[in-house]
C-alpha cells in the first residue's frame, strides 16, 4: 500500500451533530483516542444487518467538481466531518480499530517526528469500493490512520492498495477540477500536495508523538508503505461481507501491518521502520463510516530539511 491517495477518500457525511467537546484539540492522545473509540462502540452496527446498499446517501457529486468543497479535506483540521458532508463513493463502509504505531528505533535513515516516536489512534479499514471482490483474494484493502497528538491537531495517513495488474479505478476522480482545488489551497508551493495522489509525509516528520515540535532536521519518508503482516489471511473462498472476514481475523495484539519507507523518490531501498498493532477489535459502525474524518496532509515532501519553527 502506498502513501499515494485521491482527495475523495476521506470525504464526509453529516451527522447530526457534533459529539466532540470544544477543548478537544488541547487533550491527550488517550483522551482524543477514548472519546472517539466510545463513539464508534456506541454507533456499532449489528453484525446481521450491516449496511451494505451502495450508493448509500452520499453528496451530489456534482461537489466533487468544486475546488472549494474538495479543499475541504486538506483545510478541515477536526477529526469529525464538518457539518453537511456525506461519506460518498469511495470506501464507504469499513472497520475501525484502535491501534499502536510502534515504530522500530533501528533505522539507519533517522526519520523524525511521528516516524520516530510513533503513536496512538485509530485504523480505518476498508475496500476501495463496495463492489470490490471479496477480501480473500485481495487483503489489501484501504487503510487510513489516525494518529492523536497532544495539544495539537491529529496527524493522518492514508493508504491505497496497490493496483498493478487491477485497473486504476481512482482514474474516474483525477479530475481537472482536483488540481485547481490543489492550485486553490492557501500558502506556497510546499504547503500544497504535488497532485491528488502524492500526499507528502512531512506534517507527519515535523511533530513528535508527545505533542513537541521537531527540532532540528525533520526528515520526511517519500513513501510510507503498509504491507500486511505475514501470516494474516482471510479465507479465500470467502463469500462474506469483508468487515465479517476482518473482524473474524483482526483481534486486539494483532500486528496488522509492517510498516515500510522509502527515503527519497528515486530510492529503490526500502526499510522496515515500524508496524501498526491493533489495541482493540475491528468494529462496524456509524461513527467510523460517516462521523469519523481524516484529513489529508497538504505540505509537500521535501527532502531533509532544517527546522525553523
Ligand atoms: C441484531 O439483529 C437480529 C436480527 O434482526 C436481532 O435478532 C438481534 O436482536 C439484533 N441484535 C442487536 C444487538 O440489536
Ligand atoms: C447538485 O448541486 C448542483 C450545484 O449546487 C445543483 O445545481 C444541482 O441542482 C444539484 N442536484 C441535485 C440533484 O441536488
Ligand atoms: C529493527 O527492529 C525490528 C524489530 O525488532 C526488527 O524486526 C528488524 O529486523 C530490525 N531491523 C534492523 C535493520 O536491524
Ligand atoms: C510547532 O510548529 C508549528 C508549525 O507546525 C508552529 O505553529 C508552532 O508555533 C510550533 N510550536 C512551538 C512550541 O514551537
Ligand atoms: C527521479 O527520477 C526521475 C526519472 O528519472 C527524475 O525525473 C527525477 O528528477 C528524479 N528525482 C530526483 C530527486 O532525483
Amino acid at each position: 500500500m502506498t502513501l499515494l491517495a485521491s482527495v475523495v477518500l476521506g470525504s464526509v457525511f453529516a451527522l447530526a451533530s457534533a459529539v466532540l467537546p470544544a477543548n478537544y484539540v488541547t487533550l491527550t492522545a488517550e483522551e482524543k483516542q477514548a472519546l472517539q473509540w466510545n463513539q464508534v462502540l456506541a454507533t456499532r452496527y449489528n453484525l446481521s444487518e450491516l449496511p451494505s446498499t451502495f450508493p448509500q446517501p452520499t453528496d451530489n457529486l456534482t461537489l466533487l467538481g468544486m475546488p472549494e468543497y474538495l479543499a475541504q479535506i486538506f483545510i478541515h483540521t477536526g477529526d469529525e466531518m464538518p457539518a453537511g458532508r456525506s461519506r460518498m463513493l469511495i470506501s464507504p463502509f469499513a472497520v475501525v480499530c484502535k491501534m499502536e504505531y510502534r515504530t522500530f528505533k533501528n533505522s539507519t535513515t533517522r526519520y523524525t517526528g511521528l516516524f520516530h516516536t510513533g503513536g496512538i489512534g485509530l485504523i480505518r479499514i476498508s475496500l476501495d469500493a463496495i463492489y470490490g471482490p471479496p477480501l480473500g483474494s485481495l487483503f489489501s484493502p484501504t487503510a487510513v490512520l489516525k494518529i492523536y497528538i497532544p495539544g495539537k491537531i491529529s496527524r493522518n495517513l492514508h493508504h491505497i492498495k496497490d493496483l498493478v495488474g487491477q485497473g486504476n479505478n481512482h482514474n474516474f476522480f483525477l479530475t481537472r477540477e482536483q488540481h485547481h482545488t490543489i492550485q486553490s489551497l492557501p500558502g506556497d508551493a510546499l504547503s500544497r500536495p504535488v497532485n491528488p495522489y502524492t500526499l507528502g509525509l512531512f506534517e507527519q516528520a515535523s511533530v513528535n508523538g508527545d505533542g513537541t515540535n521537531v527540532s532540528g532536521v525533520i526528515v520526511a519518508p517519500w513513501e510510507h508503505r503498509l504491507q500486511p503482516h505475514a501470516g494474516l489471511a482471510t479465507p479465500s473462498d470467502s463469500t462474506n461481507d469483508f468487515r465479517l472476514d476482518l473482524i473474524g481475523v483482526l483481534k486486539a495484539g494483532t500486528v496488522v501491518y509492517d510498516v515500510h519507507a522509502r527515503q527519497s523518490e528515486n530510492s529503490t531501498v526500502k526499510e522496515l521502520i515500524g508496524e501498526i498493532v491493533l489495541q482493540s477489535e475491528c468494529v462496524p459502525s456509524k461513527y467510523g463510516d460517516e462521523g469519523v474524518f481524516f484529513r489529508q496532509s497538504a505540505q509537500q515532501w521535501r527532502a531533509p530539511h532544517h527546522n525553523r519553527f
